[in-house]
């Protein structure tokens, strides 16, 4: 049997107790893979690898090690989720790196997309191979790899997730997850206890806020666009909209308008809203938000993020726009 398809008999997991069955199932078979053999993770905190950490950590304890790698572009307060969920919550034997620096400079003056995400890329793997230099005696690697993912491979899709290893890491594969669905992953991922928060995230791309700080990356943009990203994300749960709306957030574009502030000139960054509504996003649709809640955001973004002086909304459906901005 092809071990990479799912098969047809396969329930779709959708109660708790399917899901505590699956993850039963899962913790016997990765004992059984890995015996007393130590398992290697990069954990970045979206909904997949944190799901895959959380059943790891159920079926084999210590003998994981979790490589969080905070790349500098991640959205306000990721790092911290990932090191309280995991380091404090599930006591987990967790590598925290914060490379945030190496990432920034490596980037700067770089304008051009895929330049930045190529750098990204590669900088994500060199960090976490010197990490995974560090340790002895690891022969698995686990990987938060889905379904979607393994149909979706040998097709079309253009990006590759921050945290696309590379070959030579002879280490045999651990994929808990593979024969999931999305909406089946985070079932099992309540089903272990991790926070909502964590298992109903919006997909967030791999290079994070480094394709959201459009142009070259500065370090006062990039701030800027962290602090105006949490506001609308913080405005959208007190609306209800965050459980409505497929991906939203905040991209801050490279040049500056003329405002006015307390009687004097006052130059500063727009904030694009951008919120956007897809089943498989090849294609997505504008979500309509109330007036009252673009009056509220725009308020707090203008009053409480230094730097920015307007708020924008994106109204383009792709086609023709892409989700992203870059
Ligand atoms: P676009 O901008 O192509 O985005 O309409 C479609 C979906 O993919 C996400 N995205 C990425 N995800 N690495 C990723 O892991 C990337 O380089 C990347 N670029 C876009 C985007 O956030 C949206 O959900």
């Amino acid at each position: 049997m092809d071990s990479n398809k799912r098969p047809e008999t396969m329930a779709r997991i959708q109660t708790k107790e399917q899901a505590d069955a699956f993850i039963a199932e899962q913790v016997a078979a990765v004992r059984e893979q890995v015996g007393n053999g130590k398992v290697l993770l990069a954990l970045s905190g979206g909904v997949d690898s944190s799901v895959v950490a959380a059943l790891l950590i159920k079926a084999i304890g210590k003998q994981l090690i979790c490589v969080h790698v905070n790349h500098g572009l991640m959205r306000k307060g990721e790092s911290e989720q990932v090191i309280e969920v995991f380091k404090k919550g599930l006591d987990a034997n967790l590598v925290y790196v914060d490379a945030s620096e190496r990432f920034l400079t490596k980037l700067e003056g770089v304008c051009e997309p895929e330049k930045k995400r190529k750098i990204i890329g590669n900088e994500f793997i060199i960090v976490f191979d010197e990490e995974a230099s560090k340790l002895t005696d690891v022969h698995f690697l686990a990987q938060g790899t889905i379904y979607p993912d393994i149909l979706e491979s040998d097709g079309v899709k253009a990006h590759h997730n921050v945290g696309g290893l590379p070959e030579e890491m002879a280490m045999e594969l651990v994929e808990p997850v593979k024969l999931l669905y999305k909406d089946e992953v985070r079932v099992v991922g309540k089903a272990l206890g991790l926070p909502a928060s964590m298992v109903d995230r919006q997909p967030f791309p791999g290079p994070g806020l480094g394709v959201r700080c459009l142009g070259a990356i500065t370090r006062d943009r990039l701030h800027a666009l962290r602090e105006a990203d949490a506001i609308l994300r913080e405005e959208f749960d007190n609306c209800g909209l965050a459980t409505k709306v497929w991906q939203y957030f905040i991209a801050v574009p490279d040049f500056k308008s003329v405002g006015v502030k307390d009687g004097k000139r006052y130059e500063g960054w727009p904030a694009i809203i951008r919120a956007v509504n897809t089943v498989d996003a090849m294609t997505a649709t504008i979500e309509e938000i109330p007036y009252h809640v673009l009056h509220r955001i725009t308020d707090r973004i203008t009053h409480e993020v230094d730097g920015i002086n307007r708020v924008l909304l994106d109204l383009t459906p792709k086609p023709i726009g892409t989700i992203e901005w870059e």
